[in-house]
């Protein structure tokens, strides 16, 4: 009887260190995956949740439609009037540089500093819809 109960002893001591070991790891990996969520704020700027419907589309289709609809008008590259289109043409185009030269929109007014910011953040926030 006292070595049944002994073994028992060890497999629940045992049982004990896995499960210690277990949540040490789940705890490691929370830790890890939580400071490497704090790496890619990393830019210091806030975690603004600009969105394509909110704000982006309205900036684009003020400044931009004249020309970039579908199909392009005036000689533009491509048109701009989806989410789609102009999270491509932020990552293959260079379109937050172009507003910020100035080089885009061709005819008008320069965005404003707000409305380039706001791209920005759309960008570094995921292209959120
Ligand atoms: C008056 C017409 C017109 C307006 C308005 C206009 N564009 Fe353009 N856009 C063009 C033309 C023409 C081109 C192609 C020539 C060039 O690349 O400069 C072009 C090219 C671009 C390109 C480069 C595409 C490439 O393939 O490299 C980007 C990015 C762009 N426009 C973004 C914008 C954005 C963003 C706006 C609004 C803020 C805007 N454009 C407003 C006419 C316009």
């Amino acid at each position: 009887m006292s070595i049944k109960r002994f073994e028992s002893l060890t497999a629940t001591n045992f049982l004990m260190k896995k499960l210690c070991l277990g949540s040490m790891l789940c705890i490691l990996f929370f830790v890890t995956s939580c400071s490497s969520d704090n790496d890619d704020d990393m830019d210091g700027l806030p975690a603004t949740a600009v969105s394509y419907e909110a704000t982006i589309k309205l900036i684009i289709d003020n400044n931009c439609l004249s020309c970039h609809v579908d199909p392009p008008l005036n000689g533009a590259s491509m048109p701009l009037i989806s989410l789609e289109n102009v999270r491509e043409a932020v990552m293959n185009r260079d379109l937050i540089g172009r507003v910020s030269s100035g080089s885009m929109p061709p005819v008008g007014d320069f965005l404003t500093a707000a409305q380039i910011q706001a791209l920005k953040d759309w960008k570094s926030g995921g292209f959120q819809d």
